[in-house]
């Protein structure tokens, strides 16, 4: 038995080999959404922010995503603050962890009306300066990251929920050509893009969704390079439109590309069981209707964590609205999106006791993985906690952190640190670990004391 607060040797691999030959693997690891999704064909994404891709945030948004796309950092206003004066800062910063990561990205987006400069908005402009203005801030921006961005949200957004055109600085200026110009205009800087038009509430079939349909069917009549559509799915608990298969695929037909592009499933707070089940069921549907499609090519999520969800600020009272939770565990939702993909994993049970013990697995390498536990009560509260568990196929913890841990032989036992052994209620704590493996890496069942 050894104290492994500040790590500890790895004595003890010739036990764990001998057990990997005899134990059985209780479950199957859990294998990242992005093998998954390749494995069927697809792309699975997700919104980032470009300061945070570091630590758990950048392990899991490496790890499990295929496609990223920057929430703020290509917008107009983040780019150009002052005319004629750039801030490509973040972007890049995105487009290289992509890069390092064998990631696609999204760039997201180039006309809307919303998040543009002030000096933009709160200019008068002819409608020639304002058409000059567009074209030179879409041929500015994809030029500059030609070749590296794999589709464009060109035009965000251009629809009321009638159908109409909405009115912006765009459709009132230029009228509604604007959308054929920008999409010529892109398709100029970098011709390799896909070109997309992206919007919300056009999941299901309905007035703003036809709308979007007749205008891509004479689009593409007209020669004006569109490649696809985005639906961005900002939906609320338990509300997948039953018709968003069926939507898939009538602008698949008409032979554009269409992306999942902004997933969140936003509830009241505080989550319950019940809410997080129901909103598993939603992750799996969508992420499962764009699997049945082939031209659906991409589900990207808008935000993978609910510490980096627009919800909260936008709808007081609401959120918890993406696949892992404030502190990076994932929760059933991200097992909703895992199952749609063709994967295996179980999710862990929904606690039945006023406090419950999750164990993930947030990184994984060829010999080693990074893990976690986060104790979470409701209903109760703890003053000191112990977590126990059983390893089933020989893996070795090297090294914890916000815990002392020692294993003996199979058996591992984590107490809490002085500072962290206080669990209100209603609140958690989470600590981490690194560790061996070989051969597979089954999650084991972790029991409080
Ligand atoms: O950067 C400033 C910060 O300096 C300041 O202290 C803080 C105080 O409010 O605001 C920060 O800016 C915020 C920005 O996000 C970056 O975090 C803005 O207030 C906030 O309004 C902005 O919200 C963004 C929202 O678009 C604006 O409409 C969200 O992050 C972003 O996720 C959201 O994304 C949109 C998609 O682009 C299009 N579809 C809908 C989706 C959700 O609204």
């Amino acid at each position: 038995m050894r104290s492994l607060r500040t790590g500890l040797s790895l004595t003890g691999l010739v036990t764990a080999a001998a057990l990997l030959l005899t134990a059985p693997a209780a479950h199957a690891a859990d294998t990242p959404l992005r093998d998954l999704a390749s494995a069927k064909g697809k792309v699975i994404g997700t919104a980032v922010t470009g300061s945070k891709l570091t630590g758990t945030y950048g392990d899991i948004a490496g790890a499990q995503f295929s496609s990223l796309t920057p929430g703020n950092a290509m917008k107009w206003g983040t780019v150009e603050p002052t005319q004629g004066s750039f801030n490509w800062t973040e972007a890049d910063q995105i487009v290289a962890f992509a890069k390092a990561h064998n990631q696609q990205v999204r760039g997201h987006t180039l006309v809307w009306h919303n998040q543009n400069p002030s000096w933009l908005t709160n200019g008068t402009w002819t409608s020639a300066q304002l058409g000059t203005l567009l074209q030179n801030h879409i041929t500015t921006e994809v030029t500059r990251y030609k070749g590296d961005i794999a589709a464009w949200d060109v035009v965000n957004e251009p629809f009321n929920e009638d159908g109409t055109y909405r009115s912006t600085l765009w459709y009132n200026g230029l009228g509604s050509g604007y959308i054929a110009n920008a999409l010529t205009w892109a398709h100029a800087a970098d011709p390799a893009a896909k070109l997309y038009i992206n919007d919300y509430n056009v999941e299901g079939v309905n007035a703003k969704s036809t709308a979007l349909y007749d205008l891509v069917r004479s689009l593409k009549a007209a020669g004006v390079p569109i490649d696809g559509v985005g639906l961005q799915a900002h939906l609320i608990l338990g509300q997948v439109p039953a018709t968003l298969q069926q939507n898939i695929q009538r602008f698949a037909d008409l032979g554009v590309d269409v992306a999942i592009t902004e997933l969140d499933v936003r509830m009241q707070l505080p989550a319950t069981d019940a809410s997080l089940a129901q909103q598993k069921a939603d992750f799996k549907s969508v992420t499962a209707a764009c699997a049945a499609v082939t031209r659906c090519v991409n589900v990207t999520v808008w935000g993978f964590t609910d510490s980096d969800s627009w919800v909260p600020g936008t709808f007081p009272g609401y959120g918890a609205a993406t696949p892992y939770d404030e502190n990076y565990a994932p929760k059933p939702a991200y097992y909703g999106i895992s199952e749609a993909l063709g994967g295996t994993t179980t999710t862990p049970p929904p606690s039945t006791g006023a406090c419950s013990a999750t164990y993930s697995v947030v990184n994984q390498w060829n010999s080693g993985f990074t893990g976690q536990v986060t104790i979470a009560c409701s209903g109760a509260s703890l003053s000191s906690w112990k977590a126990t568990w059983t390893y089933g196929a020989g893996q070795q913890i090297t090294q914890a952190w916000n815990a002392g841990c020692t294993q003996s032989g199979a058996a591992v036992t984590c107490t809490n640190a002085s500072y962290n052994g206080t669990v209100p209620d209603g609140g958690s704590v989470t600590f981490g670990f690194n560790a061996s493996w070989s051969g597979s890496n089954p999650v084991p069942t972790v029991t409080l004391g």
